[in-house]
């Protein structure tokens, strides 16, 4: 019986991290210095919300909220780190705490964010710059290691013996009122 459980709970760590690879990347976190950069990159203010879409432990929101952040909010898919970043809100006291979902980040609702971190593998990037249409105007998105295709990045984040950290200031086509008047 203990075997049986055992074996159901190995079996969910490995399903849900595939399905985290298929779907995005697996699980990779961020290296502790790195995790420096990314809050230095975002540029935290105490009004921002931080999102990370595939948040793994949740090393990244822990520190934004450390940094000052309103909010941070994860989403994760794999079992393993979601119950770790779990068993880490339960040790943070509730003033710095990340909210942090078990749920896919491509149904998210992402509206409200002003902070985005993604470290994900290029072959999600097609779907990530449609899920980046949702953001409002003026949000930052700070993506670890590649340059996102068709996009300028605001700034480049470099260290020696870093990956590379690529800062977007996200905007939407000004639209034109029906009844501009034409000079
Ligand atoms: C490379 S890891 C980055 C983890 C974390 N952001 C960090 O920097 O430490 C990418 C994470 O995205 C998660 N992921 C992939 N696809 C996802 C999806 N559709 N919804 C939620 N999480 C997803 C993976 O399980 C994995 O933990």
């Amino acid at each position: 019986m203990v075997l049986h459980i055992l074996f159901a709970i190995i079996f969910l760590f490995m399903f849900t991290f595939v399905i985290g690879g298929y779907s995005a990347a697996p699980w990779v976190p961020a290296r502790a210095s790195d995790v420096t950069r990314f809050i230095e990159a975002g540029e935290i203010l105490p009004t921002d919300v931080v999102v990370d879409l595939g948040c793994g432990d949740g090393r990244l929101l822990f520190a934004a909220m450390r940094a000052g952040a309103a909010e941070a909010i994860g989403y994760e898919i794999s079992l393993l780190p979601y119950l770790i970043a779990q068993v880490r809100c339960l040790f943070t006291p509730r003033n710095i705490r990340p909210k942090i979902y078990f749920r896919n980040f491509w149904k998210a609702d992402v509206s409200r964010t002003t902070v985005v971190y993604t470290f994900l593998m290029p072959k999600s990037f097609d779907h990530l710059l449609k899920k980046i249409n949702e953001l409002p105007n003026g949000a930052r998105l700070i993506n670890y290691v590649w340059e996102l295709p068709g996009m300028t990045p605001e700034k480049i984040f470099e260290a020696p013996k870093s990956l590379k950290l690529y800062r977007y200031r996200l905007q939407t086509a000004p639209t034109i009122p029906a009844t501009a008047p034409l000079n």
